[in-house]
């Protein structure tokens, strides 16, 4: 059955800063997606990726994956993924980058950004209702400019992108710790970003464990954090993880994404041998 939003606990728990069902979600990702996506095998069947922004599973198709499913703790991120879907099918790439921008410019109200009308057109119904109800609420306020992301789609990859995504990602409301159980296929590719940056006092060996049980052999998890204090326990984590399962084997990179901003972002992958 489809999730029915709560307007009420919504206009109450979108202010709140630590992620929860509405919270705020991010216009565009903070990220740097081809670094992750470099790190997805070859033939990649499927993927797992939080939706975030819904650039994530946007730079997963975009680099191969032939289905992408996505998970969120937030009701907020799935609205903007399947916005991002619903703008690839009805706007140009100028109008695009306009209604992303007018997101970004709207502060609290999305009254008056330009083309929202079409894509929510294009949206099903309790999204749509969902939208336009809390319209003067900061429902898509985690912000960084969109023309100054170095994840947004290029023109020929908008345009590349539109032939493949039709409709909307597979979507799996979850928190992460929870994840595990409600996954019913196995997985190529999972690309946990920025997920355990948040997940406070998590049993973090048995989340990784629920979700190893659904990667194919051959196949890998690539987590990724931010490396101010989480680097060096989570790198470490993972190499002590790996080492009990005998089946994994265990990378660590650090990758500077950005430099503009001040802070790195290191990626863990564990890959499955067999
Ligand atoms: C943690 S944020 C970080 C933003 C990211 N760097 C980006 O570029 O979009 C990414 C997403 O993770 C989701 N999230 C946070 N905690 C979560 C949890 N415990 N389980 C599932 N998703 C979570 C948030 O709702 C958000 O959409």
């Amino acid at each position: 059955m489809d999730f029915i939003p709560d307007y009420d606990i919504a206009r109450k728990d979108v202010y709140r800063t630590v992620f929860c069902t509405y919270s705020s979600a991010y216009i565009v990702t903070n990220e740097y997606l081809p670094a992750a996506m470099n790190c997805m095998p070859k033939n990649c069947e499927n993927a797992l990726v939080v939706a975030a922004s819904g650039d994530h599973p946007l730079f997963c198709s975009l680099s191969g994956a032939k289905n992408v499913d996505t998970f969120d703790i937030s009701y907020n991120a799935k609205c903007m993924m399947d916005m991002k879907v619903a703008a690839l099918n009805s706007l140009n790439y100028l109008e695009y980058t306009r209604f992303l921008t007018d997101l970004y410019n709207a502060s609290l109200r999305i009254t008056n950004v330009k083309h929202l009308d079409t894509v929510l057109s294009n949206l099903n119904k309790t999204e749509r209702d969902y939208i336009y109800a809390l319209k003067d609420y900061p429902i898509f306020a985690r912000k960084s400019a969109p023309l100054y992301s170095m994840s947004l789609l290029k023109e020929s990859e908008y345009y590349k992108l539109r032939e493949h995504i039709t409709k909307p990602y597979n979507f799996i409301m979850s928190d992460i710790c929870k994840l595990g159980k409600k996954l019913t296929k196995s997985y190529d590719f999972m690309h946990l970003s920025n997920v355990f940056d948040y997940v406070r006092g998590a049993d973090y060996e048995n989340v990784i464990l629920s979700l190893m049980e659904h990667v194919k052999p051959g196949g890998r998890i690539v987590t990724q954090f931010f490396v101010e204090g989480n680097d060096q326990i989570f790198g470490f984590y993972m190499a002590e993880l790996v080492k009990k399962y005998k089946n994994w084997d265990f990378d660590k990179k650090v990758i500077n994404f950005n430099e503009y901003a001040y802070f790195k972002n290191g990626i863990c992958v564990l890959e499955r041998s067999r």
